[in-house]
Order: structure tokens, then sequence, then C-alpha cells
């Protein structure tokens, strides 16, 4: 079957990869060329243009930054969406998901949204957990080619409703980091044992695994392995708090959470992993 692929960055490339080794027939668009050379050495089809990836085929998946990234790729030129049908993974809002239905719709193509939670360890070992946006046909009809990403795929709802869910889930990715800094960093201002704070707090109902996960690179202040970099956490938490303030969520904390990813911006951390916001929280000491 054959595949166009738009979009081979962090989470792209590997996720085309788990395509070609399930042996779809892959045409990928990257607009750096470079970043689609391991996968045409692989056998995918690398084009110059997002309309030749996507002439032949049925499907198309884009893995973009955001709504205006997957705009400019799709809609700059002409292209005909005529009895095909987007999967669109990236993070967006569900009012952005809703734009883009409304806009392949009219071009007589079908859409369907298919955000992802996990990062690129688990895109390699095949575990993402992927979240569904679309009818039910839809969905039943996708889930195979899905299913190449993670076992985990979900039918949340209609196209709105899995970027709604994503959003609430990179809501607490967000909060949660930065609550652990601030804990860590009064435990190390203190000369509190790192490892006896953490023993407790595993055994305690307060634990997310996530805490674990950066610990490491929180202690040696080593941010460089960026599976999510903190410019996409900005991203991500300005469409929270957009759509948060809409539906009369209070977003007091959101909002301070985004003044300390833009001070991670300003201190030149933006391609850093968004884990490096604990150099804003507690900042190295003298
Ligand atoms: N990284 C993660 O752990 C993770 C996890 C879950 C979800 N996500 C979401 O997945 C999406 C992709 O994330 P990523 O980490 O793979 O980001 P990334 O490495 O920055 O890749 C972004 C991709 O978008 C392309 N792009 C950006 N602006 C563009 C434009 N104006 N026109 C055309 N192409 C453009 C980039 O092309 P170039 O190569 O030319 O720059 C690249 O292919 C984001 O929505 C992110 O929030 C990421």
């Amino acid at each position: 079957m054959k595949v166009a692929f738009i979009g081979t960055g962090l989470m792209g490339e590997p996720m085309a990869f788990r395509l070609l080794k399930a042996g779809y027939n892959l045409f990928v668009f990257n607009r750096t060329k470079s970043k689609t050379e391991r996968l045409k050495k692989h056998q995918a089809k690398v084009f110059d243009l997002p309309a030749d990836a996507i002439r032949e085929t049925s499907v198309i998946i884009t893995m973009l930054t955001d709504f205006n990234a997957i705009s400019e790729t799709l809609f700059t030129e002409k292209i005909s969406f005529k009895g095909k049908t987007l999967i669109q993974m990236s993070t967006i809002s569900p009012k952005e998901s809703l734009l883009l239905k409304n806009r392949i719709e009219e071009n007589e193509g079908e859409y369907i949204e298919a955000p992802v939670l996990g990062s690129i360890p688990q895109v390699e070992e095949g575990q993402l957990i992927v979240m569904v946006g679309a009818s039910k046909d839809n969905y039943n009809k996708w889930k195979k080619l899905l299913k190449n990403f993670g076992d985990g795929v979900y039918h949340i709802g209609e196209v709105g409703s899995a970027s709604a869910m994503k959003l609430a889930l990179n809501q607490l990715i967000a909060s949660l980091t930065s609550v652990f800094s601030m804990s860590l960093g009064y435990i190390l201002s203190n000369n509190v044992d790192v490892n006896q704070f953490m023993e407790i707090l595993r055994k305690s109902s307060l634990y997310a695994p996530t805490f674990d996960k950066k610990l490491n690179g929180m202690l040696k202040r080593d941010f460089d392995k960026a599976n999510f970099p903190l410019k996409h956490m900005l991203k991500d938490i300005n469409l929270i708090h957009e759509e948060f303030l809409e539906k009369n969520v209070n977003t007091e904390i959101i909002e301070r959470v985004k003044n300390i990813l833009q001070q991670g911006i300003d201190m030149n951390l933006s391609d850093k992993d968004y884990s490096a916001l604990f150099n804003v929280i507690y900042p190295k000491q003298e």
C-alpha cells in the first residue's frame, strides 16, 4: 500500500521508518530535504514537492510542527484530495483540526486526526498511544495502519475530541514537570538527600513516572538530547491556554508555566529538552 508521509522531523522520521519496516510503500516529503536521506537509503521515495508525494497515494500522514506548517505544506500549491484521506498526527487544537477537516472535505477528501502520546523511544519500540478523532467508519478503516505506531490506538470521538484529549494530557506534562522541578530545586537547596526524596516520592501517591525519566538530566543539567524540544512545549501551552480560557477552565497555573517556558526560550533553551525548564525554576547556584 502506498502512503504519503509529510514531515520527517524528530517524530516523523522514526514513525516513517516503522511504516517502511512494515512493508508500506512510502512517498516522503520534508521541507528540509536532508532529513529524508536515511529514509531514502531504505527505499522510501523522496519528493521535492508535497503535491508530488501525494499524487499517487490514497492516504497522507502529516507529522508537522503546527497548524501553520500543515497549512503551508498542504494548501500553498493546488493539491487535489479527491478520494484521499489525510491523517493528521501533530499536536494542534480542536478548532484548528476542524478547520483542516473542512478544508479537506471541501476538496472532496476525508480527514481524521490522530495525535500521539509518547516520544521517540516509544515510536522506536512501537508503543506510541494514538488518539483518533474520526467517524467510526474512518477509525475502523485506518486502525490497522495506525497500529504500526503502537497497540494503543483509541477512538476518542469525532474530529476535535482527540485533539482535546491530547491537549489535556500535554497540560499535565508541562505542569507536572514544573512542579517537580520546584520540589527538586528546594531539596537541593537544603542539601537534603535526593535519593531519599525520590525513594519516598516513589512510594507515595504523588509519584509520576515522568519524574524519574527527567531526574538525571535535571541533576546533571544536561538537556541536549531533546526528544521533545522546549519550543514545542511552549507551542502546546499556548494552544492549551487559549482552549482552556474558552472553556472557562481557570488558566492561572498555565499562565505561570507559559511564562517559565518563555523564559526558557529567552535563555536559548528552545531546542533543548522541555525538562530544561528546571534551569528556569532552579537556576544553577554559584
Ligand atoms: N517530539 C515529541 O516527543 C512529540 C511527541 C508527541 C507529539 N509531538 C508533536 O508532533 C509534531 C512534530 O513534532 P517533532 O518533535 O517531530 O518536531 P520537529 O522535529 O521540529 O519537526 C517538525 C516538522 O515540521 C516541519 N515544518 C515546520 N514548519 C514548517 C513549515 N512552515 N513548512 C513546512 N514544514 C514545516 C519541519 O520541517 P523542517 O525539517 O524543514 O524544519 C519538520 O518536518 C508537533 O506537533 C509536536 O508537538 C511531538
